[in-house]
C-alpha cells in the first residue's frame, strides 16, 4: 500500500493511496482525494484516497459484523493479546521504516520519531497484557442471589486522531480498544496520512480479522462528521482541538455516543529559585520546544521566580539561539518545521499579538528559511496574564515567560485557565512541590521533570482539556461497558 525506503536519509517513495476496509485494500466509493505535503520542503509526496459518508457506512458495517459475528467476536482474551504481541513485533522490526515516514510526513526530528515508535511498541505491548486481565466483581447484594459484573467491548468505536503524534495517538487508542474486544473505525489526521495505513497493513499481515481495524483517511468535515454521526458506532474517541470537541460532543448527542477527549492545553511550567537551575533551563526548553512546540502538553506559560528570572530567561535565549533547526531526517537536527502553512501562519500571527500587546521578544519570533514551514524558537519574556500568548494554545515553539514572586501567588495565576492538561514545578523544597501537585487543576503533574508519559500512567485533562483518561488502567473502563448479572440461586 505504502513503499517506502528503509534508510532514513532518503525519501519514501509512496503511491497513491487506499481506504482499508474489511481486510481490503479500497478506493473510496465518491472517488475523492487530496494530496498530503511533505512540511520540510512544502512539496507533495503523496495523493491519499479520501473517506466519504459512503465509505464510512461500509466501515462501520464491517466491524459490526467483526465485532458480533466471527473469529474475533469468538477469540479468547489471552488470544487477542498474542495478536496485539505480533503487531508490537512488526511494528519493532519496521520501526525504522515507520519513523522515517512519520518525520517525512510530519516534520518531527528521526530521533523524536525513533521515541515516538518505542511509544507505539511499548502501548501495544502494555495493553496486550490486559486483553486477559479485564475482570468484573462478584457482589455481596441481599437475599439469596449472586450478582457479577462483566466488562464487555463498548462495540465500535470511531477514532479520530491529530497530526501531532499521528502513531503514538494511534497506539493509545487501538491498545485499550483492542485489548477489551472492540472493533475500529480509524481517521487519520488529513496532514499525516501516510503510517497510519503503513502499520494497519503490519495489522492484516499479524492476522487481525477482517473488520477489527478499519483506517479511513479523510477530512474531519466529511469523513469524521460521518463517523460521529453513524448510528451503529457506540464511541467516539478523539484528540485534538477543544472546538472540534465540541462540535463533536453535540453531535454525538443526537445518538448518545460514549465520547473521550483529549484536548489542547495552556500548560504552567514553574521554576523557583531553589530548583537546579542547569537543569531547570534544560527542563523549561525540552518543555516548549520538544516538537517544535505541537505538544497538547507543552509548557507554553513558563513561569519564573522574580530573582532569578533575569538569569534564567537569558540562559534560555542562548539555548534558543543555538537550536539546530533543518531536514528532520537529518539525525543532528533538533527541531523541523511546522506541520503545516495553517500552523505556520497560525503562529506567526500569535508572535504579532504578542508584540502588539506589548510583550518583549527577547528571541525568535521569524519564519527560518524561505522553504517549508520553519519557525524559529520565540521567547516572550514579561508577559501579562491577560495576553492572548498567556491564554491561548499556540502550537509552536513559542514561550511566554511569566515572572512571579509566591507560591500561593504562582498556583493561582496557573490555575487562571480554562485548560487544564499538565503542570510542572521545579523546586528542591517538597513542601512546595506537594502543595503544588495538590493545588493545580491539572490531569498530570511533573515535579523536576517534564513530558514524561508512559503507557502505564493515566493521561488526560482536567477542565477544557479533555474528559476520560488515556492510558494505563483508566483506559479500559473507557472502552468497556459495565454489565451486572444477577442469578437466583436455590
Ligand atoms: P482538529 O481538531 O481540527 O483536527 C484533529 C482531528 O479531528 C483531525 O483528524 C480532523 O480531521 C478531525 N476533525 C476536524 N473537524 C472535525 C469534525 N467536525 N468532526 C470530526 N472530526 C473532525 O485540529 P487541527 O485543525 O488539525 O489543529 C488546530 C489546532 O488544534 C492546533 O493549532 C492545536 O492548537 C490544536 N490541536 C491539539 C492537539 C492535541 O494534541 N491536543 C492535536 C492537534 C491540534
Ligand atoms: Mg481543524
Amino acid at each position: 500500500m505504502v513503499q517506502t525506503a528503509t534508510a532514513p536519509s532518503s525519501a519514501p517513495t509512496i503511491r497513491q493511496t487506499q481506504l482499508l476496509i474489511d481486510n481490503q485494500w479500497v478506493d473510496p466509493v465518491e472517488g475523492g482525494s487530496f494530496e498530503t505535503y511533505n512540511p520540510a520542503t512544502g512539496e507533495v509526496i503523496a495523493t491519499v484516497a479520501a473517506a466519504t459518508s459512503a465509505d464510512v457506512d461500509k466501515a462501520v458495517k464491517s466491524a459490526r459484523k467483526a465485532l458480533e459475528k466471527g473469529p474475533w467476536s469468538n477469540m479468547s482474551a489471552s488470544e487477542r493479546g498474542r495478536l496485539m504481541n505480533k503487531l508490537a513485533d512488526l511494528v519493532e522490526r519496521n520501526a525504522l521504516e515507520l519513523a522515517t515516514l512519520e518525520s517525512f510526513n510530519c516534520g518531527k526530528t528521526i530521533s523524536d520519531s525513533k521515541g515516538d515508535l518505542a511509544g507505539v511498541v511499548k502501548t501495544l505491548r502494555y495493553y496486550a497484557g490486559w486483553a486477559d486481565k479485564v475482570e468484573g466483581r462478584t457482589i455481596p447484594v441481599d437475599g439469596n442471589f449472586l450478582s457479577y459484573t462483566l466488562r464487555q467491548p463498548v462495540g465500535v468505536v470511531g477514532q479520530i486522531i491529530p497530526w501531532n503524534f499521528p502513531l503514538l495517538m494511534l497506539a493509545w487508542k487501538w491498545g485499550p480498544a483492542l485489548a477489551c474486544g472492540n472493533t475500529i473505525v480509524m481517521k487519520p489526521a488529513e496532514q499525516t496520512p501516510l503510517t497510519a495505513l503503513r502499520v494497519a497493513e503490519l495489522a492484516v499481515e499479524a492476522g487481525f480479522p477482517a473488520g477489527v481495524i478499519n483506517i479511513l483517511n479523510g477530512f474531519g468535515e466529511t469523513a469524521g462528521a460521518a463517523l460521529v454521526n453513524h448510528p451503529d458506532v457506540d464511541k467516539i474517541a478523539f484528540t485534538g482541538h477543544v472546538d472540534t470537541a465540541k462540535i463533536i460532543q453535540r453531535q454525538a448527542a443526537e445518538t448518545l455516543k460514549r465520547t473521550t477527549f483529549e484536548l489542547g492545553g495552556k500548560s504552567p511550567n514553574v521554576i523557583f529559585a531553589d530548583a537546579d537551575l542547569e537543569q531547570a533551563v534544560a527542563g523549561a526548553f525540552h518543555a516548549i520546544y520538544f516538537h517544535g512546540g505541537q505538544c497538547c502538553t507543552a509548557g507554553s506559560r513558563l513561569f519564573v521566580e522574580d530573582r532569578i528570572h533575569q538569569e534564567f530567561v537569558e540562559r534560555l535565549a542562548e539555548k534558543a539561539k543555538a537550536r539546530n533547526i533543518g531536514d528532520p531526517l537529518n539525525p543532528s537536527t533538533e527541531q523541523g518545521p511546522q506541520v503545516s502553512q495553517e500552523q505556520l501562519d497560525k503562529i506567526l500571527h500569535y508572535v504579532d499579538l504578542g508584540k502588539s500587546q506589548g510583550a518583549k521578544l527577547l528571541t525568535g519570533g521569524e519564519r527560518f528559511g524561505d522553504k517549508g514551514y520553519f519557525i524559529e524558537p520565540t521567547i516572550f519574556d514579561n508577559v501579562q496574564d491577560d495576553m492572548a500568548i498567556a491564554k491561548d494554545e499556540i502550537f509552536g515553539p513559542v514561550v511566554s515567560v511569566l515572572p512571579f514572586k509566591g507560591v500561593e501567588e504562582v498556583i493561582e495565576r496557573a490555575n487562571n485557565t480554562s485548560y487544564g492538561l499538565a503542570a510542572a514545578i521545579w523546586t528542591k523544597n517538597i513542601d512546595k512541590a506537594h502543595l503544588f501537585a495538590k493545588s493545580v487543576k491539572a490531569g498530570t503533574v511533573w515535579v523536576n521533570c517534564y513530558h514524561i508519559v508512559d503507557a502505564n500512567t493515566p493521561f488526560g485533562g482536567f477542565k477544557m482539556s479533555g474528559q476520560g483518561r488515556e492510558n494505563g488502567e483508566a483506559a479500559i473502563e473507557h472502552y468497556t461497558e459495565l454489565k451486572t448479572v444477577t442469578v437466583k440461586l436455590g
